[in-house]
């Protein structure tokens, strides 16, 4: 059944575990998620960008998500906007049977240029208001993702945003964390701790110095009651990595999260992970593979089925690893 955001992570909270919040573009991503949700008993967040409503359209999202609640009746799911831009997406998304939405004001309207705090507390405390006023959900964003390594703030899709910045906008300050949080009434705060967009977070295994858990203990500190969210949270694993480029593909070698730093921000408050690139990497790994091994082979289905099961078993690793399993 679809449940909204708050009433999710206020259980994650109450239980002490973390939600994966997997990106939907289409019914093999719906079916492969939830039938890893239902393998584990977990619930979980089906999240759509605007692009993945424009690629698949309201109408289409909105009917899926209803076929896989009525599919699976004892999983909760929630349906959430990924990086709203302004409030049209928001409420348009809430609208079409969204139970939650991202009001991004972290960015402007373009979603490439960093925001103002003024800019980012107006926009959101408004989405807040109207979303509250018809029982959904809302996850605001303060700090601008981006690469600790580089200075570039990282744009919605992963390309690089507008100039260099500094290792102050580009972590969360808690003080300012918690002056957002009571200004806007948000139900989530996404926080910025160098991680970013796509496959290309970081140039070596991650450590403190361009990965800060530090900056998510310190804002848990000041905000414990607050449900935390970390955006740009695909670990990218070797073997997908492998996978992809044993079958042709060209992925230059590359970190990302590490699954256990996420099991650390989890004891640390974070409540929502958000993760897309895993996901696209599993089917395509599988695509690829198929591809090479069976140049024969044209029937879709014998590469949606293999990449289905890959995504499957990535995604029951991502429930047992931060908790969700058993819970819904
Ligand atoms: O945050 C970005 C998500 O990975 C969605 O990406 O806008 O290409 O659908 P997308
Ligand atoms: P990844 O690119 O690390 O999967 O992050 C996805 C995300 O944050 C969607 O909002
Ligand atoms: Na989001
Ligand atoms: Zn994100």
């Amino acid at each position: 059944a679809l449940i909204t955001l708050r009433q999710l992570l206020d259980h994650a909270a109450e239980n002490a575990y973390g939600v994966p919040a997997f990106n939907i573009n289409n019914m093999e991503q719906g079916l492969a998620i939830m039938k890893a949700a239902e393998a584990c008993d977990a619930p979980v967040i089906l999240q759509a960008s605007r692009g993945a409503r424009s690629y698949a359209g309201d109408i289409m999202l909105r009917h899926m998500v209803e076929a896989l609640c009525e599919m699976y009746p004892d999983i909760h799911v929630v349906l959430h906007q990924d990086h709203g831009n302004n409030d049209a997406t928001c409420l348009s998304a809430i609208r079409h049977g969204f139970t939650s939405v991202m009001m991004d004001g972290s960015l402007e309207e373009d979603m490439k240029t960093p925001a103002s705090f003024e800019y980012n507390v107006e926009i959101t405390r408004r989405v807040t208001t109207a979303a509250h006023a018809v029982g959904a959900s809302v996850e605001g964003e303060l700090g601008v993702l981006g690469s600790l390594e580089s200075g570039e703030a990282a744009a919605e899709d992963g390309s690089g945003a507008e100039g260099k910045l500094s290792h102050d906008q580009l972590l969360t300050d808690p003080d300012q964390a918690m002056e957002f949080v009571m200004a806007t009434r948000c139900d989530a705060l996404a926080i910025a701790c160098g991680t970013s967009h796509g496959a290309y977070k970081f140039t070596r295994q991650p450590d403190g110095e361009i990965l800060s858990m530090e900056t998510i203990r310190r804002i848990n500190e000041k905000l414990p009651n607050t449900h935390l969210v970390m955006h740009g949270s695909s670990s990218v694993p070797q073997y997908l990595q492998d996978l992809i480029n044993e079958n042709g593909g060209h992925m230059p070698q590359t970190w990302g999260v590490p699954v256990e730093e996420i099991e650390r921000g989890i004891a640390m408050g974070v409540r929502k992970v958000n993760i897309d690139t895993d996901c696209r990497m599993a089917m395509t790994g599988q695509f690829r593979r198929v591809a090479t091994e069976k140049p024969e082979e044209f029937d879709p289905r014998k590469f949606t089925i293999p990449a289905m099961e890959e995504l499957t078993a990535l995604c029951r690793d991502r429930f047992e690893r931060f908790g969700t399993a058993g819970q819904s």
